[in-house]
């Protein structure tokens, strides 16, 4: 593993860490910096100071993007150094300006699902970037999920689809279990058999059975099943979504203006 820094081990950072020491990493190669030295010591990782991460191979930002200007202004670092930044809406361009001299540069869009290791991580890399940058990136980000690459110009959609998701997700799976218990089911049955339900679905449809196919499966003529999609397609539930994870998307766009305005 590359000799690494970690500034902010807030809410991302500190789950990143976390799955960094479960994969068993090295706590000697990875230098952790934050505000509140009490979090990183929680994770048994000794507070280190800014000035000790000039030397490192991969600065990973996980502050809030308002602080990126301020942590980078206040360390030299070797122009080999592959700068990963984490925060929503900052894009590679901003990023670029914010250093003092052009350095290999990541930018992620992570989701929630990091936490357990399970998470989707979109990556994209400036010019400078090489194959061995890319690779140490890849290797650092396994242990959080399936990482992605894609252009910067899909990030807008991921965080919606990806980032947004889950609480979408969670709404929809919520609705399943009251769905449950309208019908007469507790609520710890309804949630076992929402969930369990889902899992199924969620790996006949990773076997490479296709969605139409699915419904037809389950669709006998004039039964139960049928009655329910027609409430679903005339309450427009397919549109619903749609245009949740479009409008997110626009929103990701605008908060990307916005935070180019954060001089
Ligand atoms: N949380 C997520 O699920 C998620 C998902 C996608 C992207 N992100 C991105 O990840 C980044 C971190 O998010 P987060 O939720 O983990 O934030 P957070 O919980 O606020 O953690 C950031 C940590 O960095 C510390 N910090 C700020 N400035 C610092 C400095 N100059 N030197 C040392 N430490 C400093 C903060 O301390 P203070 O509290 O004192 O400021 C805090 O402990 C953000 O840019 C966000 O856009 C997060």
């Amino acid at each position: 593993m590359a000799f690494m820094g970690l500034i902010g081990c807030g809410n991302l950072g500190s789950a990143m860490l976390s799955r960094w020491v479960a994969n068993g990493a090295d706590p000697e190669l990875i230098k952790v910096v934050d505000n509140h030295p009490e979090r990183i010591r929680q994770l048994n990782f000794r507070p280190s100071a800014l000035d000790e991460l000039s030397g490192v191979d991969i600065l990973v930002l996980a502050v809030k993007p308002w602080n990126i200007q301020g942590v980078l202004s206040q360390i030299k670092l070797d122009p080999e150094t592959i700068v990963v930044s984490m925060a929503a809406g900052v894009n590679i361009a901003k990023l670029n300006k914010m250093l003092s001299e052009p350095h290999p540069i990541c930018r992620v869009m992570p989701n929630i699902g990091v936490k357990l290791g399970m998470g989707v991580l979109a990556i994209a890399f400036n010019e400078l970037a090489g194959s061995s940058h890319k690779k140490s990136v890849k290797e650092i980000l396994e242990p959080l999920g399936t990482t992605i690459e894609l252009k910067e110009k899909d990030f807008n959609a991921v965080t919606a689809l990806a980032g947004s998701g889950p609480a979408f997700a969670s709404l929809i799976l919520e609705s399943f279990v009251m769905g449950g218990i309208a019908g007469g089911l507790s609520y710890d049955i309804s949630r076992k058999l929402a969930f369990e339900t889902m899992q199924g679905t969620l790996e006949l449809l990773k076997s490479g059975v296709d969605f139409d196919e699915l419904r037809f499966l389950v669709s006998s003529p004039a039964g139960t099943t049928i009655a329910g999609l027609e409430v679903l397609e005339s309450q427009g539930i397919r549109g619903s979504i749609i245009q949740s994870i479009k409008i997110a998307s626009q929103r990701a766009s605008e908060l990307g203006v916005e935070s180019d305005k954060v001089e």
